[in-house]
Formats: structure tokens, sequence, C-alpha cells
């Protein structure tokens, strides 16, 4: 949700902030800008892609020396995506420069009142309100840009990662952050601030990841700063990120999703490496076993999560319920936080997130918090926000996911859940020896078995070209794998913006049946599961209605594959585990569907891979 990047050093800054940009873009990708500061503040700011910019740029011959510059990615909030509301935005002078990602809820108000002193906007935007009132304070008290930035933020009301840039003081670089990420980059005579590590990792692996209500200040001597709203010195340990270039580049895929569907074997051995051996007959998660006195005696599980996080964590109410056979409910993190719930101390709240910066999702577990629960984290990205809030928690080591369809995150993210349930089970005494064994033992093997799905991938290329030019599509399953429809419905609309409805199978007498007809495709999630012979009904109802079925079957399946138009075959695993191989053929058929669609997979329209305002 828009991508931050500055640059203060040695070097000409503009290339830096440009390659900068083009690893943040998944961010946000509706606009982008830059602010370079030598004699001159110059400012380019286009709307599209980060290569629109660089033409821009390039068209008009535009300065871009100088050795401190900031860029933005954005995703557009207040004001249309064009070129006046992309940032940097300028203070009525045109000294002061800013990049924001967030909202400032009480833009209108600052506005009104800045306009009655005379100030006029150019933009739509709640970012430009910030940049007058910076620079009112400023000329008010005659103050240094820190404080005028650090004053001004006392007066916001709302969520903020910005960068200021002064032609004033051109050998300072501010930021300062609340609820959004912002994160400080150390290299040698260089320094750097990101929205995340992606756009410093090149130059340096030195990183400080600030807190809320930080305000830094970066001087070119090396000196720096951090600082509170109430101007208190904050310390910070500077840490060592341990990420690879090589992860943030597509490595020979035509598009970063596919490459992240392919890294599946290889994420979900990751996720599972040190915390499961079956042949001793153990599974344990080092995040849990410190707390696992307070954990098997919670009298509740709650999971919370968005999005594609919300499905796992749908899978994990089945795994806890059944393996654990603790009461679980799941929540939308977005609706949580806004009604009173009924949290306890015996509440075992846990809470799922790839980015680690979901605002809704670190909103839900602030109030978690405060109401006692102990909350546990399941997140992607190392030292985010949401792994630094929860008590306790475990990565799911999946690396970058760049895609803006979440897939990789997905599989990791059951496959931690598993671990979870089988280990809460175990320490509870609530499986037996013979069942925990067995789900060890095939969770072991599912890496291969996601291996031989994906060799399938010409075969389900091909069902896409059958069905690629449809304006709706269902999809069904029951039990374990009704998550992994909707996970498959919410695939295919996000990159193919086709309409797509995920239902439990059993549900759709009820009303979606009334959507069947000769145009549909149905796809329906049919492995050999307990349910078996009711989705055996449920697909004849749809051919009875002239549906198309695509449906996902076990190897050894004999029935459904006679009656299904098409159908792709899946190894065989425990139920419990079956979501980890159902939806693969998913994401790969939503992948196909949406590039013969001629859409933008890893980049889908109105989108941004880190949802990081309310
Ligand atoms: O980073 P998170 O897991 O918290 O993100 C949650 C959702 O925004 C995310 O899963 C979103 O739904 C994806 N676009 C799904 O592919």
């Amino acid at each position: 949700m828009c991508g931050i990047v500055a640059y203060l050093g040695k070097k000409q800054a503009y290339p830096l902030i440009v390659d900068g940009l083009r690893k943040l873009e998944y961010r946000g990708y509706d606009s982008s800008g830059v602010a370079v500061l030598d004699e001159n503040l110059s400012v380019f700011k286009k709307k599209g892609k980060v290569n629109d910019l660089v033409n821009f740029v390039n068209k008009e011959n535009g300065d871009t020396s100088g050795t401190i510059a900031m860029g933005h990615t954005r995703w557009a909030t207040h004001g249309e995506p064009n070129d006046k509301n992309a940032h940097p935005h300028l203070s009525g002078n045109g000294e002061i420069a800013l990049i924001h990602n967030g909202i400032i809820e009480n833009y209108a108000t600052l506005k009104n009142a800045l306009i009655d002193l005379g100030h006029e906007f150019k933009s739509d935007t709640d970012t430009e309100v910030l940049v007058h009132l910076i620079e009112e304070i400023q000329k008010k008290g005659n103050l240094s840009i820190e404080d005028a930035v650090r004053k001004s933020l006392e007066k916001v009301v709302g969520a903020y990662a910005i960068v200021v840039i002064d032609k004033k003081s051109p050998d300072i670089l501010i930021g300062a952050r609340n609820s959004s990420p912002l994160v400080f980059g150390l290299g040698d005579d260089e320094f750097f601030l990101g929205s995340d590590a992606s756009p410093i990792i090149k130059y340096t692996n030195k990183v400080i990841y600030l807190e809320d209500e930080d305000v830094i200040t970066i001087n070119r001597n090396g000196d720096y700063k951090i600082v509170n709203l109430q101007n208190k010195t904050s310390t910070h340990q500077i840490k060592e990120l341990d990420l690879k270039i090589e992860e943030l580049e597509k490595g020979g895929f035509d598009h970063f999703m596919l490459k992240e569907i392919y890294q599946q074997p290889a994420t979900i051995e990751q996720s599972m490496r040190g915390r499961i051996n079956a042949a001793e007959g153990w599974a344990i998660l080092g995040g849990m076993s410190k707390h696992m006195n307070r954990i098997s005696k919670s009298k509740r599980i709650i999971l919370m999560a968005c999005g594609t996080s919300w499905h796992s964590a749908l899978i994990g109410e089945y795994l806890f319920e059944e393996i654990a056979r603790i009461p679980t409910e799941v929540e939308y993190a977005s609706e949580f936080r806004y009604r009173n719930p009924i949290i306890t101390e015996d509440d075992f709240v846990i809470a799922l997130s790839q980015s680690g910066e979901t605002a809704d999702t670190l909103a839900a577990i602030e109030l978690a918090k405060e109401k006692g629960a102990f909350v546990y984290g399941i997140v992607n990205v190392v030292g985010s926000s949401i792994a630094r809030l929860t008590d306790a928690g475990s990565y799911i080591h999946a690396g970058p996911e760049i895609g803006v369809a979440s897939t990789k995150a997905f599989t990791s993210q059951v496959s931690i859940l598993s671990l979870m349930a089988l280990y809460l089970g175990h320490e509870r005494g609530k499986i037996s020896g013979g069942d925990y064994r067995e789900l060890l033992t095939a969770l072991e093997v599912i890496p291969q078995k996601v291996e031989e799905i994906l060799d399938q991938n010409d075969h389900i290329k091909s069902i896409a070209t059958e069905i690629k030019n449809a304006s709706n599509a269902l999809y069904l399953g029951r039990g374990y794998n009704f998550p992994v429809a909707l996970e498959g419905a919410l695939k295919l609309k996000e990159i193919s913006y086709i309409h797509a409805e995920g239902y439990p199978a059993a549900e759709m007498k009820h009303g979606p049946i009334a959507l069947i007809d000769m145009y549909m495709p149905v796809v329906v999630i049919a492995t050999n599961q307990s349910a078996y012979e009711k989705i055996v009904s449920n697909i004849q109802e749809v051919k009875a209605r002239k549906g198309i079925v695509i449906a996902i079957i076990n190897e050894d399946d004999t029935i459904i594959r006679e009656m299904a138009d098409f159908f792709v075959e899946i190894p065989t695993t425990a139920e419990p585990l079956s979501p980890l191989l159902s939806v693969i053929p998913l994401q790969l058929l939503s992948y196909h569907i949406a590039l013969m669609r001629g859409c933008n997979v890893d980049q889908p329209r109105n989108l941004a891979k880190s949802v990081t305002v309310e």
C-alpha cells in the first residue's frame, strides 16, 4: 500500500531511487514520483507504472542530479490516480517535499484551517495537507525542519510513514512512522529509508525497524537521531537482514506469481524444517513450546486475518477442532475490531499475515492484547509490525512474496497450522498415537506431491483455454476444502476480473444453483474425502443444469472422472492435509486464465500487496 524509498549519500541518487521503486512497485502501482535535491528541488510525477515515470523524465530531459532523493509508488486512497495526486507533494513555497504511505484521517479539518491561513492546494490528497502544515508550523515558529515535522505530526490523526526533504537543509533526510512500516538502512557513508527492505538490501543488510511515533533525522555526516513525538530520544538495535537479492527477482519465470507457485515444494518444506520428524514421531514449534503451559490450557482459539490469510485461518479452524479438540473461531480482523468482542485471558489468539503489516490485523491484535489474550503470530515477513507486536509466533519462512495474489504464503500458513494442531493435539492427549504418526508422515511428503501436481501445468493450461471467456465461475468444496473453494474463487477474481464465488458444496442448492447454466464453469474440489458421495450428488445437480464441471479428483477416482467435463488428478493424502494439494491446480488455473485474458497477473488493477490502511 504505497512504496517509499529515500537515499542520502555520495552517489547519484536518482538511479538508486528508480531501482528501489521497481522493487516496491508491488505495494502500489497507479502512479509514481521522485524528488531529487541538488541546487534545485526537482520533482517528477506520473500516472501509471514506474516505467511511465522513467519515460516521462527521459522525455522531459529532467534534471535528476543530486545525492539526496526520494521516490514513491502509489495506491490511491484520497484522490484518483493521476499526475497531480501522485507523490511527492510540495509545500506552498516549493521548498519542502514529502512522500507518504497511510491516511491522514483529520486532513479535512487541517486543510480548512490551512486554507483560512491562505494555503492553496494543488491535489485532492490528504498528504498535501501535511506538507503545508509542516511549512506553516516551520514558518510560524521559525523552527528547524526536524522540529517542524515532529510538531506537525503531533496534530495528525491517522497512519503514516513519511519522508521529508527540505531545500534549505540539503544534508538532512527526515522520516517518521505511525502504523505504516518504515525501515532505516545503514550503508557505508550512505543511508536509506524504505517501506520494506527490498530497495535497501542491494546496498546494506544493516537496518533499524522504526517504531510507531518515531521521527528519524539522518545527517550526511553519518549521524542519525531517533526521537518520539515528545522529542525524547529512542534507542533501537541495528538488525542484520537475512535476505538475498535473488529472492526479489523472477528467476527465469515470466511472472512472480508463477515463480511463487513453483516454489511451493521448497517453501512448504522450509516451513517445516526443524519442526517435524515423522521417523522419530514429533512435531514442535519453538514459538509455542516456551508458552505451552498457557496455550494447552486455552479454552478457545480465535484465528484472525484478512484475505487469503483468512482462508488459511478457516482451514486452521477445522484442524484445531479435529486434532487438538479446542473450540475455534475465525474472525475477519476488520470486523473483529469494530464490535465489542468477548475475549478473555483463557483465549489463545492467532493472527495470520503474509506481510505482517495489514492494518486491520494489527488493530485486531492490539484489541485482543488489551483484553488480556495471548496473541500468536503466523507471519512471513521477518521483523514486520505483526511479528513484533505479537507475544510469540512462528515465521512461515516462505521468502519474499511479490505477486499480489498470495500463493506460497497460503500453503506455508496451512503447513504451520497443521504443525500447530498436531503439536497441541499431542500435548493435550487428544490425538491417538497412530493418527499422530500417520499425519506426521503424510505432512512430510507433501512437497513431493505438490511437485507432481506442478508437472500437470500444461494440462491445467488446456483447461484454462476452455473456460477463459466465462463471465462468472463457481467454486465448490466441502469440509477442509470449503476454504480452498473460497481461495480458488479469490485467486480467479483478483487476477482475471472474472466474477467468482466460493461456496460450501451443499449450500449450492440453497441459492447459487439458480446461476447455473451452460455458460457457468463450476470448479469442484472432489477428492476422496469423508463426504465423497455427497460431492458426487452435487456434481450431478450441476450437470443436470448443464454447468461445466471442472473437478479436482484423486488419482484413484473412478466415478467423478466420468461425470466431469474436465478433471485434474492430484495425489491422495490425509484429509486434513488435502488443502495443501487441492489449492495448487486452482492457483495455476487462475494464472493461465488471467494471462490468456491479457491481465497483469503480478499487479492486478486496484490492488496492492500489503494493505496498510483500514
Ligand atoms: O499480508 P496479509 O496476509 O495480511 O494480507 C491479507 C490480504 O490483504 C491478502 O491475502 C490479499 O487478500 C491477497 N491479495 C490475496 O491474494
